[in-house]
């Protein structure tokens, strides 16, 4: 299981202690959601955050690009240091190209869809992915309510890439905490990200890494 902190939740004042922090606490990459404005109705962090975040960790950056058209800017967070970039089905009419784009230039790429997509619209491209992304919440925001809704796709999906895609990573992203970790880490998620339940632990984002990962461990050994 791959615990990835979203910085969108962090205090910015303190963003490299906090992720260095979260880095001793065992995550295994971080999260980065950039936002325009358009495909969800907030602005959020851009390429100098990413250059920032790539001086300060050696853990992987993953680019979760939740803007109009994302192929207009992947080169530029690739050049930032982004190692993954995730660009959204619903963002762009070429999706198969602008996964190609990334591949070229040599990096990681995942898809996401939002909670009311359909899985099958990625039917066509898994094979070329190196991550699904399923939302549990529908994306703008930190610190929204978990979806459960979304739960029998994500036994779909993981059903789908056992067939297609074997390797490629299952991820959910949106109100994952130490209650709802657990339930997609059962229903087939590999990789889970998590903003609120991570940084706002009282011990720091370290701990809220830990503690996240045993509810998942506690969690998994009781689904046995
Ligand atoms: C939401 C973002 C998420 C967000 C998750 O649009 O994509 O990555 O930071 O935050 P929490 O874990 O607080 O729901
Ligand atoms: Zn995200």
């Amino acid at each position: 299981m791959k615990i990835l902190p979203s910085i969108l939740a962090a205090d910015y004042w303190r963003l490299g202690e906090q992720v260095s922090d979260a880095e001793r606490g065992g995550a295994d990459r971080f999260h980065i959601d950039v936002m325009d404005g358009l495909f969800v109705p907030n602005l959020s962090l851009g390429i100098p955050i990413v250059e920032a975040m790539r001086r300060g960790t050696k853990l992987p950056l993953e680019i979760h690009l939740m803007i109009e058209r994302p192929e207009r800017y992947t080169d530029a967070f690739i050049k930032a240091g982004g190692d993954l970039l995730i660009l959204h089905q619903e963002a762009t009419p070429n999706l198969h190209r602008a996964i190609q784009q990334v591949r070229q230039a040599g990096k990681q790429v995942g898809v996401g869809i939002n909670p009311a997509t359909p899985l099958g619209v990625v039917e066509e491209v898994v094979e070329n992915l190196d991550l699904l992304l399923l939302m549990t919440v529908n994306p703008g925001f930190g610190g929204q309510k978990f979806i459960h809704e979304v739960m029998p796709k994500l036994t779909r999906a993981r059903a789908l890439l056992q067939q297609r895609a074997p390797r490629c990573e299952l991820e959910v992203d949106g109100g994952v905490d130490l209650t709802t970790g657990p339930i997609a880490a059962a229903a087939g998620a590999d990789v889970l990200v998590a903003g609120t339940c991570v940084f706002a632990h009282p011990s720091g984002p370290g701990a809220g890494v830990q503690a996240l990962r045993e509810a998942v461990k506690r969690g998994l050994a009781a689904a046995i």
